[in-house]
């Protein structure tokens, strides 16, 4: 039953590349970077920067990014489940608890599978990983069951971006974190600003009704419209293997980053599965995406 399954894709595929340049077929074809994402719990940049809560302090605030001591590409080391494990599960972190609301039985982390193309005009992106599943019985956002953002940077304009990742942006007085009663107050980066280029590309799939695309920023505030890179996101939930789809234009406008070819590019991305809005959701560290540069933590490769 199943080898009759695959020549049927594997020839629809063929077919389709052959009819014209149908994306979702050529990103497939990209090599797949596992990147594990994690509950971050209430880690925002304030908890990872104080030294009597978190032994990397020091050394981030000089300039070691988060993966070169939680992540070790070349031994497979990586603590990205662990420390999401740990979060969830209510248990103390130095001092406290950096979830104070632990759910039951809902993993703390989750591997994702990352391809990335670009051809002269667009970035082609794909995640693909297992559906965790309706587990906290709490629609926070009752129409979207799912949400995946991205965020992109030019490199050495925020502070701490490249140590930092989507951290520079995270912060302990935003909205849904622990003691805040304002919920109006987002993301923001520091000096945040487009015209400076301070400030981080964001762009967004919504898999509710109908399916929605979120083209924004983050500079003194997260904007969640205005950019004109996004072209398309589309996600799929087949049997319980999600798969998310975005085409971008390499260049957009205010708060889009320009992507060129040879270069690479700050990279992060969240999934809010389980109804979730906020600080609940599963946060990669800090990485780089790259056009055509094998440097990068993960290669678009020219189609
Ligand atoms: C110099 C090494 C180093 C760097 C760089 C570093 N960390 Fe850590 N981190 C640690 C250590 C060591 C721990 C274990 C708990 C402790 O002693 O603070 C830890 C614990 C954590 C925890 C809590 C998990 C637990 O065990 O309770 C989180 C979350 C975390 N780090 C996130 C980050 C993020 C995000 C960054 C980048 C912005 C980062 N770390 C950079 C060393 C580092």
């Amino acid at each position: 039953m199943i080898k009759p399954l695959i020549a049927v894709s594997a020839l629809s595929l063929a077919m389709a590349s052959a009819i014209g340049p149908v994306f979702a077929a050529d990103v497939g074809q990209a090599p797949a970077k596992n990147i594990v994402v994690f509950y971050p719990g209430s880690s925002g940049m304030e908890w990872i920067l104080t030294g009597t809560e978190h032994g990397g302090a020091k050394a981030v605030k000089k300039g070691e990014p988060c993966t070169g001591c939680h992540v070790d590409e070349k031994t497979g080391m990586n603590e990205s489940a662990e420390i999401g494990a740990k979060i969830l599960s209510g248990a103390k972190s130095k001092n406290a608890a950096l979830e104070p609301e632990p759910v039951k039985g809902k993993p703390g982390s989750i591997p994702v599978s990352v391809q990335a193309s670009h051809d002269a005009d667009n970035l082609y992106l794909r995640f693909t990983w297992k559906n965790t599943g309706f587990l906290s019985g709490n629609k926070m956002d009752p129409d979207n069951p799912l949400k995946l953002a991205v965020m992109l940077e030019e490199i050495g304009k925020v502070e701490l971006d490249s140590t930092g990742g989507c951290w520079a942006t995270c912060h302990n007085d935003v909205r849904t974190m622990p003691g805040v009663k304002d919920d109006k107050k987002t993301k923001y980066v520091k000096d945040g600003n487009l015209a400076t280029g301070k400030f981080f590309d964001l762009f967004q799939f919504r898999s509710g009704s109908g399916q929605k695309m979120v083209d924004g920023h983050i500079a003194d505030k997260r904007v969640m419209e205005g950019g004109m890179a996004l072209q398309e996101a589309k996600g799929e939930l087949n049997g319980d293997t999600w798969t998310v789809n975005f085409k971008r234009k390499l260049k957009g406008g205010d708060g889009d980053v320009t992507l060129q070819p040879g270069k690479e590019y700050n990279f992060g991305f969240a999934i809010h599965d389980d109804y979730t809005i906020g600080r609940y959701h599963y946060v990669s560290f800090g990485y780089t995406l790259g056009l055509g540069n094998a440097g990068a933590s993960i290669n678009a490769v020219k189609q």
